[in-house]
């Protein structure tokens, strides 16, 4: 079991689509979910990805589906959507989570890498949201958007991410306003650094760590369930009046960027 801080059963009876849900971030959003009680699609590319958390979801006593689909094909989106009423009857959350990254200079970025990661990141999300609404405006329901942190600042390498993040957190605040008469909130949470990660792994080299936690105001780097946890929160109804939010859960990290007086 993971750190839950909720009451028990505060999601149950919700169901919930969360993408990239089988690994890192999304994954402990989807567990954690589960545990508050709501049943849980999983959903990103490979099934590999997510039968293995579909089962831990199962092991803690939870309600899980595992179903592929590809956040770039609206159609592979729907189909995996109807799957999921079909399976769980109604759809109550959407955590858009699925993300693709890599370190690049710009100059040396593709067209076709950047476009990738818009395609996933930005233009995925959309998709998922767009083929959701008919679902979630039945009974009122949340978006939950996944950003970062990226782009508040100029974040070298970074350029296709921060970019693509920059557009969730628009997506995020248009449609909190476009969908909020239908009863459904939007919010997104940016997550700073998150140590247990693959993304972390893959994408800051070990001899930067340190420093990088020492600059964190808080002198941690992040957990998956500090960002799962804040998740149940906003898709709870304890978040009930938020709406068009990007809460960043990253220590203080990305406000103290500048602090030149902070340790190197
Ligand atoms: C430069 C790259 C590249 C790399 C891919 N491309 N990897 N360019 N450096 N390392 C380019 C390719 O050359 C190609 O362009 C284009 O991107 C598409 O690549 P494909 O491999 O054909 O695409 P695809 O199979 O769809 O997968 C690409 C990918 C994948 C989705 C980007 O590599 C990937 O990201 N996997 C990891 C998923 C992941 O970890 N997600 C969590 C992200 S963490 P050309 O021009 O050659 O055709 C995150 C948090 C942000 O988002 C905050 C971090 C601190």
């Amino acid at each position: 079991m993971i750190e839950n801080t909720f009451a028990p059963g505060l999601l149950r009876d919700r169901t919930a689509f969360v993408t990239g849900g089988g690994t890192g971030i999304t994954g402990g959003i989807a567990r954690a979910l589960a545990q508050a009680g709501a049943r849980v699609a999983l959903v990103s590319r490979r099934m590999e990805h997510l039968e293995p958390m579909a089962k831990t979801i199962m092991d803690d006593g939870g309600e899980a589906l595992a179903t592929a689909a590809d956040v770039r094909h609206p159609e592979e989106i729907e189909r995996a959507l109807n799957e999921t009423i079909e399976r769980f009857g109604k759809l109550d959350i959407v955590v858009n989570g699925a993300a693709g990254n890599f370190l690049c200079p710009a100059e040396e970025l593709s067209p076709n890498g950047f476009g990738t990661v818009i395609d996933i990141d930005l233009k995925g999300t959309f998709n998922v949201c767009r083929a959701a609404f008919e679902h979630l405006k039945r009974e009122g329901g949340c978006i939950l958007n996944i950003s970062a942190t990226l782009q508040l600042l100029g974040t070298p390498l970074q350029l296709h991410a921060s970019a693509a993040k920059a557009g969730v957190d628009t997506l995020t605040r248009g449609l909190a306003v476009e969908w909020g008469r239908y009863g459904i909130r939007t919010n997104a949470i940016a997550p700073g650094p998150i140590a247990d990660t693959e993304g972390f792994a893959r994408l800051v080299p070990a001899p930067v760590r340190d420093k990088l936690q020492r600059r964190i105001p808080l002198n941690r780097l992040g957990r998956i369930n500090d960002i799962a946890q804040s998740a149940v929160f906003l898709c709870s109804d304890a978040a009930s009046f938020i709406n068009g939010a990007v809460l960043v859960v990253d220590g203080g990290h990305w406000l103290a960027a500048n602090n030149l007086m902070s340790a190197e």
